[in-house]
């Protein structure tokens, strides 16, 4: 795993940026697999100021999400679609029916998971961006999920409900249930990018980066990747041994 340190999160959002346009500069129909939550925020604003200012198109790009709540709809400002939208799909000239998430509103789960399992295949992603957790999940896939699952339902730890509260009016209000790629399907994507920002994360970023490849911490299969880029701010690298 390659790992670069930044001095803090917008010097880490440049970062990604520069490894993000480079796929996207290479290949005009590139596949990009993307996340959410607070880490890559940064991230998509500077590719929509990049557009914007500089025209980059991604008329012919096609993203793929990592997860989705159950049980929202993609009209629900909670929702990881609404969130994609808001913070990049909408603000680029990218075709919406090219960007792909699970359907949090399928009623038949294991259906789901295979239809995108299959979607997955028929896309091989040219790059997967990940954010951590504390305990050291990717995407929903908790502590003991088996390395080579592929997309599935999870009910969500109460570290996680707990971490992702913030995003909701109240505790009681978040999805305990998601749909989420596996770690074998993130395993797949040609190149990995992780971001991490701040000493909340230190522990899970040592951990991936310098502990055993173990179930108990999801992020550690990512040593296993033949490209994998690990960008963290000095907090979350605070505690590596080597720097
Ligand atoms: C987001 C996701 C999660 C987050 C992780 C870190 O799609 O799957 O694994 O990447 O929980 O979240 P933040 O960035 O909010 O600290």
């Amino acid at each position: 795993m390659k790992v670069i340190i930044t001095k803090d999160k917008e010097a880490l959002a440049d970062k990604a940026f520069e490894v993000m346009k480079a796929v996207v500069d290479g290949k005009k129909d590139a596949v990009l697999g993307l996340a959410t939550g607070s880490t890559p925020i940064g991230l998509y604003a500077r590719m929509v100021a990049d557009h914007r200012k500089n025209g980059t198109s991604y008329r012919e790009i096609k993203t793929v999400n990592l997860d989705e709540y159950a049980g929202l709809r993609p009209t629900d400002p909670q929702s990881y679609r609404y969130f994609m939208r808001d913070n990049l799909l909408d603000h680029i000239d990218i075709d919406l029916t090219n960007t792909y998430i699970e359907d949090g509103t399928a009623t038949d789960a294991e259906k789901e998971c295979e239809r995108y399992n299959a979607l997955l295949r028929r896309l091989p992603r040219d790059i997967q961006l990940l954010g951590i957790g504390e305990n050291g999940h990717i995407a929903f896939n908790e502590p003991g999920t088996p390395f080579d699952m592929e997309t599935h339902v999870v009910t969500l730890t109460e570290n996680t409900i707990a971490a992702n509260s913030r995003f909701f009016e109240k505790e009681s209000d978040v999805p305990r249930r998601a749909f989420t790629m596996g770690p074998k399907n993130i395993m797949d994507a040609k190149k990995v990018l992780i971001l991490a920002v701040g000493t909340n994360k230190a522990d899970a970023v040592r951990a991936m980066v310098e502990g055993e490849v173990t179930e108990s911490l999801p992020a550690s299969i990512l040593q296993k990747h033949p490209d994998c880029i690990l960008i963290a701010d000095e907090g979350a690298a605070s505690k590596l041994s080597k720097k």
